[in-house]
């Protein structure tokens, strides 16, 4: 594939290909972060999206502006596909243009509750690849970060996933998804019955998508899965977890497609397609048809 003139430069500076925009999304994940915190304990205005359980505030609109607005100031020539602008209408496509993928506050529903599992996601793909992930649990302060080639790390310690084959040895995570319609609920429900009939260990729902992936990053689980989730959930955490030692693929068991809404995860193959295999679909449609 031909380098970008961007990518050019850098090699002429003798710096790798997108340090500079690396940085920079580390440093911006942690301002967000700051404000977030900040907010999580004072009075929000809140409002819903696709769902009554689908929610955004004013410090998620906030923080994407804050993000986007620096990004396009460093990188004028970059696109971007971000949570709230999208779902004001803007359009949501991965072109090869260098691309950000944000979502301000990921967890906006516990945000909401101040129950404090909140993340700030900004996924950085090239031609339609995934070179690296950022992604700030802003109450503990964890910075999570993995570029393609160059491994995955938690506030510099370096991340590695579970080699656990068995679903009866498993730890799971999920996480429920906008929809609440009944039909969507009994999927959603029998998907965790069959992972307990097949003697997973647990099913857990923590609230943040991102968070999730990253625990499985880290090895604090075996699996996760989703229908529901979108790109900006998936981007950063994807190159952690790849870089962590990880699997991400579609719920069919083929390969990733970023903008299906599906996601399986998990630290081996073999994990990832025993979940597969025992999940029944949820539609939700795709990113970049709406
Ligand atoms: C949501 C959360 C939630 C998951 C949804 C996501 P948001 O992101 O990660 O846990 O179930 O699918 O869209 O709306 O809080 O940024």
């Amino acid at each position: 594939m031909k380098p970008s003139s961007e990518e050019e430069e850098e090699a002429v500076r003798g710096v790798g290909p997108w340090d500079e925009c690396f940085e920079v999304a580390v440093q911006l994940a942690l301002r967000a972060g700051q404000i977030i915190r900040k907010a999580l304990g004072e009075e929000k205005h809140v409002s819903t999206k696709t769902s009554a359980a689908d929610l955004v505030t004013e410090t998620d609109h906030r923080v994407e502006d804050l993000i986007v607005s620096e990004l396009r100031k460093r990188f004028p020539s970059h696109r971007f596909i971000a949570e709230e602008a999208t779902a004001s209408g803007a359009k949501c496509v991965l072109t090869p243009s260098p691309t950000w993928i944000i979502d301000p506050i990921d967890g906006t529903c516990n945000f909401v509750h101040r129950f404090p599992t909140v993340a700030v996601s900004i996924g950085f793909a090239v031609h339609q690849e995934l070179e690296f992930g950022v992604i700030h649990h802003c109450t503990e302060e964890r910075l999570y970060t993995g570029r393609r080639g160059q491994g995955a790390f938690c506030n510099g310690q370096r991340l590695q996933v579970s080699r656990e084959t068995d679903l009866a040895k498993a730890l799971v995570l999920t996480e429920i998804g906008p929809k609440r319609d009944p039909d969507t609920l009994k999927v959603f429900l029998s998907n965790m019955e069959r992972l307990l009939h097949a003697k997973a260990h647990g099913v857990r729902v923590i609230g943040s998508s991102t968070l999730a992936l990253c625990y499985l990053a880290s090895g604090a689980a075996d699996a996760y899965y989703q229908f529901g989730l979108h790109c900006w959930d998936l981007a950063a955490a994807t190159v952690i977890i790849r870089e962590a030692g990880g699997i991400v693929i579609d719920t069919s068991g083929g390969p990733l497609d970023l903008m299906s809404c599906r996601v399986v995860a998990a630290g081996t193959r073999e994990m990832a397609a025993l979940i597969a295999q025992a999940l029944q679909t949820i539609n939700y449609g795709r990113d970049d048809e709406k």
